[in-house]
């Protein structure tokens, strides 16, 4: 299925709960986020019909978000619906991790292909801070039985902040060298907390990789993906390195995706507050050609692209709205 800028649109991300049990420092404010009503959110039953009306268009991918997905119960049972779903070929799912040892095991026998984590440092006291009380050994432990459990690759997401984790950015490219792991970095976006992003945090991705090839040069290799991440690899290194560059590279020529709130909105980007209401349809018996109706709505709107960084300034810094994106990130699920 296409767009009207003649993208394929074959990637659809779920958000099934808006919850969290962490408060990272640039997702959420310290006392939280109000959670949308237990009765607005979808229930599984719903998502799946959703996602079952996404395949017949043309989706074949879906990722499970939050929030923090593992915190709703029974995620397993969604994963092995959507796994029987004629045309969906991956599910993958983003998670902070806290769960997964947990959990990683009945995930993959539900049919989980791979998980995408959250980790802004391997020193467990800045963890615990940026995470506002997450424990980084909880996380590592989740890691180990993701990979074990056959997760694999297994991505780590990184954001890094000057003055917060940038002097750790070495030692997350180095986890690729010895192991197959993906490690990516992503530009901080202006999304999620109010009052936290700014310049002087910020940092591009033509700094983090400056900061990266101190290690050697990067190759780039092409490697099979859902998304806007560009890879690479240091000399002799396993693992590859991605970068995702929201605000500075602009991917928006091959955004492939849709989302759907955990709310039951349909969201055509995250950096447009444009919202289209599949939950309303579903609750009020719509047919399925209504359901397959506004998810061809939401593609044809899909905007070509976001305006954030758009306008350099005279340092040639990206100059962007402190807080581009209203919906706290939690509930349209990174
Ligand atoms: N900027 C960049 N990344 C963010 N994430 C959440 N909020 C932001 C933000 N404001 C990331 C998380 C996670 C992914 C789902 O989105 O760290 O890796
Ligand atoms: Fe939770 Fe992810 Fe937001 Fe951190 S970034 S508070 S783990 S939803």
């Amino acid at each position: 299925m296409q767009d009207s800028f003649s993208r394929v649109i074959d990637y659809l991300r779920i958000s099934i709960t808006d919850k969290c049990n962490l408060r990272c420092i640039y997702c959420m404010p310290a006392d939280g986020v109000t959670p949308a009503r237990h009765s607005d959110i979808l229930r599984y039953e719903e998502i799946i019909r959703v996602a079952a009306a996404a395949a017949r268009l043309g989706v074949r991918k879906i990722r499970l978000t939050g929030g923090e997905p593992l915190v709703r119960k029974n995620v397993a049972f969604l994963i092995s619906s959507l796994r029987k779903i004629v045309g969906i070929e991956d599910i993958s799912l983003t998670t902070n991790g806290i769960l997964l040892g947990q959990h990683a095991k009945t995930l993959a026998d539900a049919g989980l292909d791979r998980v995408n984590i959250s980790v802004d440092s391997l020193r467990p006291q800045r963890y615990r801070e940026i995470t506002r009380g997450g424990d980084l050994d909880t996380v590592l432990a989740g890691i180990q039985a993701a990979e074990h459990a056959g997760l694999r690759p297994l991505k780590i997401n990184m954001v890094p902040m000057r003055g917060m984790n940038e002097d750790e950015i070495l030692d997350f490219a180095r986890i690729t060298i010895n192991t197959e792991r993906h490690v990516r970095f992503i530009e901080c976006m202006p999304a999620g907390s109010v009052n936290f992003w700014e310049p002087g945090k910020y940092m591009t991705t033509d700094e983090i990789r400056g900061i990266i090839e101190t290690l050697g040069p990067l190759s780039p290799v092409k490697v099979r993906t859902n998304g806007p991440s560009k890879y690479f690899r240091l000399p002799g290194a396993r693992g590859v390195i991605g970068f995702i560059s929201a605000l500075t590279h602009h991917y928006c020529e091959d955004c492939n995706r849709l989302r759907l709130t955990a709310d039951g909105m349909l969201r055509p980007c995250l950096f447009s507050e444009t919202e289209i209401d599949i939950r309303s349809a579903i609750r009020t018996g719509a047919p399925e050609e209504e359901i397959e109706r506004l998810l061809k709505l939401a593609i044809a709107v899909k905007p070509q692209g976001h305006m954030l960084g758009r306008l350099s300034s005279s340092s040639g810094a990206p100059r962007i709205s402190p807080h581009a994106v209203k919906r706290p990130m939690s509930r349209i699920g990174g």
